[in-house]
């Protein structure tokens, strides 16, 4: 079997992105797969949250994940920061990352035009803790979305590194898992670009009916078509792209045929956009605020994940410590 790991930041509630990008495929990869989902609260510490927000954010993505059918039982669900074994070969790591390549990734560039005041150490080291998440499980699948890619490569390149320096074939090298062709595109409602937390585009997986309606109509559209099969603008094409994601082919066809003759109501194909998207949240939220808030079954599934998870961290970092030499005395 593969050994497949992921993690989420716990940054706050996740969209219907995150769902149709990553979560729905987690869950069909547990079944195949010794698969690793953790939720990544050290990293989240580089944008500074209260101790309040921190662990509310954690516990609403642990929430979030179980929820979307990442089940217990079959991957292991833990967080981060329950395995002091990832700091440790951090900081291992960090020895042999140079200051030089780490600021020439675009999302410690991304990040130092976007948060001036807040270029600290850790966004420039993410990429190192983001390989010692993986490596720690010698993981070689690692579904990310594309933007994650370039950290992917820095974690190969960590591990060839630490593999030649050591005259050891010790770390496999992951690679990137992403579903490629059968991932449906999720844009967000403002018209243009992907859905994301932070552009305000987003249908949240906890959003209740009356968010989702008044979301979806307000989402931007164009002036309507003028001629016969006339190229769908791109506020248009994503309205399009969300229902392939929660509608039924019928209905698609329905407005597409609407769009093609010319007789379409932006209105009404919105109002039946918001409905499939209420038919699809529901069962979520009812789901969720019963996990959400079963205190008893958090701390079983986190506690009991931790445990699972430091048996390799464990293992690897006492391998690790070995190849570099710290010895007994
Ligand atoms: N950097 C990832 C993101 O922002 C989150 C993450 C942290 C991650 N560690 C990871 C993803 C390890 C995959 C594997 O989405």
């Amino acid at each position: 079997m593969d050994i497949v790991l992921s993690g989420i930041r716990s940054t706050g509630r996740l969209h219907i992105g995150n769902y149709f990008g990553a979560l729905k495929n987690f869950v069909k990869m547990q079944h195949e797969n010794q698969c690793y989902f953790f939720i990544a609260d050290y990293h989240s510490l580089t944008t500074h949250p209260t101790p309040a927000d921190l662990h509310e954010s954690v516990k609403q993505v642990l929430a979030e994940y179980l929820a979307c059918g990442i089940d217990p039982e079959l991957a292991t669900v833990f967080l981060q920061s329950d395995l002091p074994e990832v700091s440790e070969l951090y900081l291992l790591l960090n020895m042999n990352a140079y200051v030089g390549e780490l600021e020439r990734t675009t999302s410690f560039k991304d990040k130092v035009r976007l948060q001036p005041d807040n270029v600290n150490a850790g966004l420039l080291t993410y990429p190192v803790l983001m390989a010692a998440d993986i490596i720690i499980h010698k993981a070689t699948k690692v579904p990310v979305g594309k933007d994650q890619e370039q950290n992917l490569e820095m974690t190969r390149k960590f591990a060839k590194r630490f593999n030649h320096m050591y005259k050891v074939d010790y770390f496999p090298e992951p690679t990137a898992y992403n579903f490629g062709e059968r991932l449906v595109k999720i844009p967000g409602l403002d018209g243009s670009g992907k859905m994301g937390k932070s552009e305000g585009n987003a249908v949240y997986l906890t959003d209740d009916p009356k968010t989702i309606r008044k979301k979806v109509m307000k989402a931007v559209t164009d002036s309507g078509p003028t001629k016969q099969n006339q190229e769908l603008s791109e506020p248009i094409q994503n309205l399009f792209d969300l229902m392939q994601a929660v509608s039924g082919t019928e209905t698609i066809d329905y407005f597409k045929d609407r769009y093609n003759n010319c007789t379409i109501r932006y209105g009404d194909l919105k109002k039946q956009l918001a409905e499939d998207m209420v038919r699809f949240t529901t069962p979520f939220l009812e789901k969720f605020e019963n996990i959400y808030s079963d205190s008893a079954y958090l701390r079983k599934v986190v506690n009991e994940g931790a445990e699972k998870a430091r048996l390799s961290a464990s293992k690897t970092l006492k391998d690790v410590r070995e190849i570099i030499g710290f010895k007994a005395f």
